[in-house]
């Protein structure tokens, strides 16, 4: 038997095309790994009316971690219009089957670290008055973005149910919605706990600890969001006190703000932690400052499993063309080795990056994003080559 099982959720689009790349790398590592396929995403919401079908979830339950490629997802009248004909007007509603599984796994973390390589034609330069030189501005950050509450908590109404509509009309600040009606208002939730933020904001300043960063930077808006964003503040700032004596500085950012300084200053910036929604966000500017969706992955991390996936989408109009950088996937599947643990994994996982170093650095196999003709395959099989 096999030292690991991991369930293989290719999902959609251009997640096939990752995934194969990886599969061929992780082969080549000789990585002792049974791989169950696990149906998810676009195609089985269409066909069988859920994106997450029940055997998926068995699949998920009786396996080591999973390895997830994209979905496709699409608003709720699409939904509806590209279900199967027999399963038409029979009530089914789409929901994000990457977004349940966080929940249903509790998979409360989500780790997405942003790193520049070497030789990467894409990296960052700055903006050209901090950086006259326009050399590459090398960066390595870490965001950590809860997973499981806030404003993707799902919790969201249309049309708003009388009883909710009532107890919030009981807040004077509802007037101007109530002078509009009922019928004309939708309500999303910002919903977080003292367990969903103190655990972010602890698994932050853990892994600063860890690996020995001195910067832990809070992204929230609590001068406007002054409930949910208070409380995550307070907690944050309670276990800063904690981290000093370990010689970590933390610092608070609005949004807003470090979308402006981490254009001018992102080397300035190491562990970031957020609410799921602002770490959504920020995570994509700082993948956009090392090199764009073709290298940012990301792991979901639970107290047992985790759930390991790049952190772009399906790019459709990609798909079943191995055009895109699987870099992110291969970054991904990095991750996961370095959470299988064990020596030899660990191993494997400082292999695996240094092969994706070197591949980037040498800058003979890329991709289009990066100036390149090569294929997804192509640059799988010369980090192969190296990693292998
Ligand atoms: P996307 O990430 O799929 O693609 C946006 C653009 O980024 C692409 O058109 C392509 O130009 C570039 N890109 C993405 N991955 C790349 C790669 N590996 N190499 C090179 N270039 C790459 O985002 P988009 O277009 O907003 O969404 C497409 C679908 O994916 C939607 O249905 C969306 O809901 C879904 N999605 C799924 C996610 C997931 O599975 N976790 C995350 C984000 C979007
Ligand atoms: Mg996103």
């Amino acid at each position: 038997m096999a030292k690991y099982s991991i369930a293989w959720m290719p999902g959609d689009g251009i997640g096939n095309d990752v995934m194969q790349a990886t599969r061929l790398v992780l082969d080549a590592m000789k990585l002792d790994a049974e791989y169950v396929p696990c149906d998810i995403g676009w195609e089985f919401w269409c066909k069988e009316g859920n994106p997450l079908p029940d055997r998926s979830v068995k699949v998920l339950n009786s396996t080591t971690c999973g390895l997830f490629g994209a979905i496709t997802s699409k608003p709720q009248d699409e939904a509806k219009d590209e279900l199967a004909p027999e399963l038409k007007g029979k009530g089914l509603v789409y929901f994000s089957p990457i977004v349940k599984l966080r929940q249903m796994f509790n998979l409360h973390t989500n780790m997405r670290p942003c790193k520049s390589y070497e030789g990467n034609p894409l990296n960052y330069r700055g903006t050209r008055l901090a950086n006259p030189d326009s050399r590459d501005i090398m960066i390595d950050q870490v965001v950590f973005r809860e997973n499981t509450e806030g404003m993707y908590g799902g919790v969201e109404f249309f049309p708003v149910p009388e009883p909710v509509y009532t107890a919030l009309c009981a807040n004077p600040k509802m007037k101007p919605w109530k002078d509009k009606g009922l019928e004309n208002v939708a309500l999303s939730t910002r919903i977080v706990s003292v367990q969903g933020c103190t655990n972010i904001c602890r698994q932050a300043f853990e892994y600063a600890k860890r690996t020995g960063r001195k910067r832990v930077t809070l992204v929230e808006k609590p001068n406007v969001l002054r409930e949910t964003g208070g409380l995550m503040t307070r907690i944050f700032r309670k276990l800063a006190e904690e981290y000093k004596p370990a010689g970590i500085w933390a610092d608070e950012a609005n949004i807003d703000a470090i979308c402006m300084w981490m254009f001018k200053n992102p080397q300035d910036y190491s562990v970031l932690v957020a609410e799921n929604m602002f770490g959504d966000i920020v995570s994509d500017l700082c993948a956009g400052l090392v090199g764009g969706l073709g290298f940012a992955p990301s792991a979901n991390l639970g107290d047992r499993y985790a759930v390991f996936e790049p952190t772009h989408g399906s790019a459709p109009k990609y798909a079943g063309q191995y055009k895109v950088n699987p870099h992110a996937m291969l970054l991904t599947a990095k991750m996961m080795l370095d959470w299988l643990g064990g020596g030899a994994e660990k191993d494997k996982a400082a292999r695996l990056e240094s092969a994706i170093a070197r591949v980037i650095k040498e800058g003979k196999v890329k991709t289009y994003d990066m100036g390149g003709k090569n294929t997804t395959i192509e640059v799988a099989e010369e980090v192969a080559k190296h990693a292998g």
